[in-house]
């Protein structure tokens, strides 16, 4: 059995995905512990409803980012995690606290890295014309958004489109890539190779996942 801690800042939406799939597809793992650095995050009552024990840990009550990240990476050690999923963490994490975890420390960006690193990607992407956009999973190194690319996922970019309605189409998408990379990852079935990751695929399986019939979500 692996553990998996999961960090949130906020809905936690992929999170709920993520215990959801883990019991419901038996991982071999279990969701050890929900973490947020917001007390008031909605992500903690879907945790709550899903039995995932959870704990806040407030960056407000830290005087530096440095004593912060060790409050954070001595919570998230207690629960021996074999891999740390931040799902919507939306704060930035120090050297020190990524190599505590470096090649155990997974992240979801909302944008096909390595374009739109940051913030407001879909109001970017919009911005700069592209055609199509989407979410990308990635090991976590000390830059922002950057380390090793897993997996992506790709969403068109429609005509009529506005950022709610992009952000909604990649969320969804985000919502059928990040699972499946974890139950890769604890599986063992993927690994790195330099920067290209390589998977032990079954049939229908691929580290690039592809629009759905129905983009319109
Ligand atoms: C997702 O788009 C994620 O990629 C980004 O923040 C959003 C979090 O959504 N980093 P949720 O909290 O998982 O619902």
């Amino acid at each position: 059995m692996k553990n998996v801690v999961v960090l949130i800042s906020g809905v936690g939406s992929n999170m709920a995905r993520i215990v959801d799939c883990c019991r419901d597809e038996r991982w071999p793992a279990r969701i050890a512990a929900v973490v947020s650095n917001r007390p008031d995050a909605a992500g903690l009552e879907r945790a709550r409803e899903r039995g995932v024990p959870v704990l806040v840990v407030d960056h407000r009550d830290f005087d530096s980012r440095a004593a912060f990240d060790r409050a954070l990476g001595d919570a998230v050690e207690r629960h021996a995690p074999d891999w740390v999923a931040l799902a919507g963490f939306m704060r930035v994490l120090g050297d020190d606290f990524v190599a505590r975890f470096q090649g155990r420390l997974v992240n979801i960006h909302p944008s096909l890295l390595p374009a739109f690193t940051g913030l407001h990607t879909h109001r970017r992407a919009l911005a700069a014309g592209v055609r199509v956009h989407g979410a990308t999973v990635h090991l976590v190194e000390p830059a922002l958004d950057s380390g090793p690319i897993l997996a992506q996922a790709v969403v068109p970019v429609l005509d009529d489109d506005d950022e709610h309605r992009l952000a909604r189409r990649v969320l969804a998408a985000e919502h059928r890539l990040y699972p499946a990379v974890l139950r890769w990852l604890i599986e063992g079935r993927l690994r790195t190779d330099g920067p290209r990751a390589v998977l032990r695929a079954e049939p229908g399986e691929s580290l690039l996942l592809l629009p759905t019939e129905t983009p319109d979500v």
